[in-house]
């Protein structure tokens, strides 16, 4: 009847507690469609959930994304409201809709509330995991643990630190797929509905002016996106998520942009992991835009974003309400950016490192390796009190990478030997073919590529090896010689493949290494799939 039909393409389900609210939300959203002259459908989607899919989320990110591009595809959909935020559903939903490439607005989730026990603030996994760690050093009593677990989560949203999902979703502003302020608001806050109805207004007219993600989705926007992930200390995931985006837009982003980006651009977000506070501080404290306010010099303000205005024209006016959350250049949390990229013989096409949540003193390191060859090895060994470690052993992790994990599971940040944690150490060099939760922290050397399921040289790393990492001089090397190597390789057998049938044996066959995205390699071209014939 000549109204622009939306799809509002819904993440929400029950088994995750982050997108709780969003069942309620898309009526929002359907309210904007209406008010705009617009026909709204809800669509379920894939709700992939951080906490309890396993072997891990990330396996299933592709799915999500296949799902979504099919869907917009093979329904009567001018237009499309995406509705998520946990870790990985902001790049699967995004990277569907620039696969399929028809308007489409990102309505982030928005973070829980602060958490809260004991008149202490908590953070989500941040916070659990300190704690926990004094648990595992017989320092908090199980009265007190159970204290923690009901005041870590006070309301729907995703994890309030600056983990994947509020990376991500700061990051989607920063690229100009959601309305100004979209990603701060907090879930529970009133102005979240309202931006749901603004979301749906918009996608109707987005959909009259033909808007497009790929229209939006410039090189400039991925470099602001990498610039803002500098600034806010995001989650190293969110290298791998970019990379797998910009590829979706037939665009290569080098690990060294990452890299060459952060050595411009100040931490500014005082959230934790890195810093002290929490995404409803940040929201108080101004949201991204303020943040952004601060580096515009930094970014591509010409950069078209989904209201129809320029980055620059959504930060005219913008300030910092908070200096301490939110700081301002001159009083920078860090002068150059969290993540920085090291190359070298452990890693030669490269591994990531948060700097800004990890231990200054390890950064310029040389130590013995400890090899763990995957994670029931480490589970089994990790507290033996005759474990042969001390605090400048290098733990190595194996067998975690995309094929290895499968799906290069959240286990980066290795446990510290309770041994060791009774000798007061809480911090050590570990390294792994590993993601890390965004929300962890550690000196922690993750997404060594290749992995070491495919041959990597962490595959071929023996106990007593020396490893030395110069964070500084973005150096990883194994202290090996050459035709030790070469010997080592040689003996070396590739371990079974964990599917043989179903999504996971497709995983395992297309999926591409972390430096290139993880994206499936028959979906990272820019290619054009033709539309289905209408009989
Ligand atoms: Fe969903 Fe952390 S569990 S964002």
């Amino acid at each position: 009847m000549g109204k622009p039909v939306i799809g509002i393409i819904n993440t929400w389900s029950e088994i995750n507690p982050c997108h709780y609210h969003l069942r309620e939300r898309a009526e929002f959203v359907k309210r904007g469609v209406w008010q705009a002259g617009g026909f709204p459908v809800e669509i379920p989607a894939m709700p992939i959930t951080e906490i309890y899919m396993r072997p891990s989320p990330m396996l299933y990110r592709n799915l999500l994304a296949m799902e979504v591009e099919e869907l917009l595809r093979c329904m009567p959909i001018d237009g499309a409201v995406l509705m998520g935020g946990c870790d990985k559903t902001t790049p699967g939903l995004l990277m569907g809709a620039i696969s399929m490439n028809i308007p489409a607005v990102y309505f982030p989730a928005g973070p829980m509330l602060r958490g809260n026990w004991n008149g202490k603030f908590l953070g989500s996994g941040t916070d659990v995991r300190k704690i926990f760690t004094e648990r595992c050093a017989g320092n908090v009593s199980d009265e007190e643990w159970l204290g923690v677990e009901d005041g870590i989560a006070r309301s729907p949203g995703f994890c309030m630190t600056m983990g994947t999902a509020s990376t991500m979703t700061a990051l989607a502003e920063a690229m100009g797929m959601t309305l100004p302020g979209a990603s701060s608001i907090p879930a529970a806050d009133s102005n979240h509905p309202r931006m749901a109805i603004s979301c749906g207004n918009r996608i109707v007219d987005m959909v009259w002016e033909d808007l497009k993600p790929q229209d939006i989705l410039t090189r400039e926007a991925f470099e602001n996106a990498i610039t803002v992930d500098m600034a806010i200390a995001g989650s190293t995931n969110a290298i791998i998520h970019l990379v797998a985006l910009a590829g979706r837009c037939g665009i290569k982003l080098d690990l060294e942009l990452f890299d060459q980006i952060s050595h411009k651009v100040p931490v500014l977000a005082n959230i934790r992991p890195s810093g002290a506070y929490l995404m409803e501080d940040f929201f108080y404290a101004g949201g991204l835009r303020a943040l952004m306010s601060q580096i515009s010099d930094l970014l591509h303000l010409k950069a078209k974003t989904v209201n129809g205005h320029t980055l620059g024209e959504n930060l005219a006016g913008v300030g910092i309400i908070n200096k301490d959350v939110i700081r301002p250049r001159e009083n920078a949390l860090a002068a150059t950016g969290g993540t920085v990229i090291l190359r070298g013989s452990l890693a030669p096409d490269g591994a990531v490192i948060k700097i800004s949540a990890a231990t200054p003193r390890l950064l310029q390191h040389t130590g013995p390796a400890l090899v763990f060859k995957d994670y029931n090895d480490l589970e089994a060994r990790i507290n033996d009190p005759n474990l042969p470690v001390t605090e400048d052993s290098v733990l190595v992790l194996q067998s975690a990478g995309p094929l290895g994990g499968p799906g290069m599971p959240e286990w980066g940040m290795l446990p510290i030997p309770k041994k060791l944690l009774d000798q007061g150490v809480r911090d050590m060099l570990r390294i792994s073919d590993a993601r890390m939760s965004g929300t962890a922290y550690g000196t922690c050397v993750l997404h060594a590529s290749p992995e070491s399921h495919i041959g990597g040289p962490l595959a071929l790393v023996q106990d007593g090896d020396k490893i030395s990492i110069d964070a500084a001089g973005r150096k990883l090397d194994l202290l090996v010689s050459d035709a030790e190597m070469a010997a080592r390789r040689a003996n070396w057998k590739k371990p079974a493949a964990s599917y043989g049938r179903g999504y996971g044996a497709l995983y395992l066959e297309r999926v591409t290494q972390a430096n290139l995205g993880c994206d499936f390699d028959f979906l990272g071209e820019h290619m054009v799939t033709a539309e289905p014939e209408i009989h």
